[in-house]
């Protein structure tokens, strides 16, 4: 097999398989917003994109590859082969969901309830075992793939300490991470054990070049290296030893063309239709969100609540849709959160309903199609997330609105810092405020929506997925 010029290293790759009751495997597309950015990406050069085996499914079909590349013959993976990893389940399941989800995600959004979590006991430290294992598998599997040279774009916080490891292994090739979180501040990233920290930071500056998606995301990641690494900074780089490590913000935007391309198809129209008919001619308030602690849904659904109770004048002239589909079922905090999430749209709906008018409309299953159409309809698009890397909502919403979209925007997400005045910013925690701001947006005279709406879009298109990924290749050279 050909060894690879241009390697991409994720955890979720660009498809997945189901085992059907008749024995077979079936595949699908992976989601998410790294995966959508690298895929579309893809086209550009990228020879390799390694995975990990997420199910079972996926550990049968890719323990059955050849040399570990799948077979994808009449699948669009944009010219890449795909090397997905057959890492054991319990060695996965730890990476996965215990460091990578519960711990690094939680300390990169500063989600720990602190008088409780974080526990650093002897059982973590089997997990962490388990991250370094999983990220080795992902260093081998690079090695082994890369030709001489070659460029390896890793990708996010499940693989910290492969920029390092695939030093070691193969000194010859140009390495690159990205990190599509946002990254915590040192008082709050020294949650972590030093030795934990310390891995993490090393491990990240064995990279010739780090990138985040806004600068205050890679300004916190110098601060702590400075401040927990004792390394030097300036001039855009992390020196430690005798390495310097470049530090980027690359933002990822959306792609206007094939956003209007999947919109144009009939399944996204059927669906627009029948929430057309739900909402008759009622003004539409939406989110759309993974049921993500992150995303801040019960605070923002308690935002609405407060917008009926202090503003009775929008009652029955409105409609709050919400899809949060799911996400990470396996922890028990995210199956909580999609509960309270549920209790409090029942709560308001008891609260309101009456006279043929139901204030809420929450779906928590997953459909792709349906949440685009939402967001053709929006007139008010609500996105407050608690931290947030960069949040792709908040771009597609102005590219897919028909009438022009009032964008309610915590400054929290660093899609923030690309919409300057044009967006409604909240402080996330600030219920009030958010419900402020919506009433705001209901009141704004629909052409200076629309004139916000377009500029929204522009800044959203202006670094799609090609450039970001041009953008991360570019740094290695
Ligand atoms: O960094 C965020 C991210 O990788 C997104 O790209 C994606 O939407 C999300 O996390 C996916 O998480 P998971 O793969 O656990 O569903």
């Amino acid at each position: 097999m050909p060894r690879a010029d241009v390697l991409v290293a994720s955890n979720r790759g660009p498809v997945s398989f189901r085992l059907g009751d008749d024995g077979g495997l079936t595949l699908s597309r992976g989601g998410g917003g790294l995966v959508s950015g690298v895929s579309t990406a893809a086209r550009d050069g990228l020879s390799v994109w390694v995975c990990a085996a997420l199910s079972d499914a996926d550990r049968l079909a890719a323990a059955a590859a050849p040399g570990g590349r799948l077979d994808l013959a009449g699948h669009d993976t944009g010219g890449a082969a795909v090397r997905m990893l057959p890492i054991d389940e319990s060695t996965f399941r730890s990476a996965y969901n215990a460091v990578a989800n519960s711990t690094i995600w939680y300390v990169n959004h500063t989600l720990f309830d602190t008088p409780r979590t974080p526990v650093f006991d002897a059982r973590w430290a089997r997990y962490w075992q388990a991250y370094v294992d999983y990220n080795r598998a992902f260093a081998a599997a690079l090695a082994e793939e890369a030709a001489d040279g070659a460029k390896v774009l890793v990708q996010d916080y499940h693989l910290m300490l492969v920029p390092r490891m695939v030093r070691e292994l193969r000194p010859d090739l140009r390495i690159g991470h990205f990190t599509h979180t946002p990254w915590a501040e040192p008082s709050y990233f020294s949650l972590l054990p030093d030795d934990i920290a310390a891995a993490i930071l090393t491990g990240m500056l064995g990279a010739d070049s780090v990138g985040f998606l806004s600068p205050r995301w890679a300004e916190a990641f110098v601060r702590c290296c400075v401040r927990l690494l004792g390394a030097d900074a300036g001039g855009g780089n992390v020196h430690l030893g005798n390495r310097s490590t470049s530090v980027r913000v690359h933002p990822l935007g959306v792609d206007a063309e094939e956003l209007r391309e999947r919109v144009s198809r009939p399944d996204v129209g059927l669906r627009r239709d029948a929430l057309r008919q739900r909402i008759g001619d009622r003004r539409v308030i939406v989110r759309v969100d993974r049921t993500e602690l992150s995303k801040n849904i019960v605070r923002g659904l308690a935002a609405y609540r407060e917008l009926l109770r202090t503003h009775p004048e929008h009652r029955g002239n409105v409609m709050h849709v919400v899809f949060a589909y799911p996400s990470r079922h396996d922890l028990p905090d995210y199956r909580a959160y999609t509960a309270e999430v549920q209790r409090l749209a029942r709560e308001i709906d008891d609260e309101f309903a009456g006279n043929g008018w139901s204030p809420l409309l929450l779906e928590v299953n997953d459909d792709y199609a349906r949440s685009l159409a939402a967001l053709q309809l929006a007139e008010v698009l609500v996105v407050n997330p608690l931290r947030d890397g960069m949040n792709l909502v908040a771009k597609e919403g102005p590219v897919l609105s028909e009438n022009g979209v009032a964008l309610v925007l915590s400054r929290e997400a660093g899609a923030a810092d690309e919409f300057g005045a044009d967006a409604l910013t909240v402080n996330p925690f600030d219920v009030s405020g958010t419900a402020r701001a919506m009433h705001e947006a209901l009141l704004m005279d629909p052409a200076e929506r629309r004139r916000r709406s377009e500029r929204l879009a522009r800044a959203a298109t202006a670094l799609p997925p090609t450039a970001w990924f041009a953008a991360q290749l570019a740094a290695l050279d």
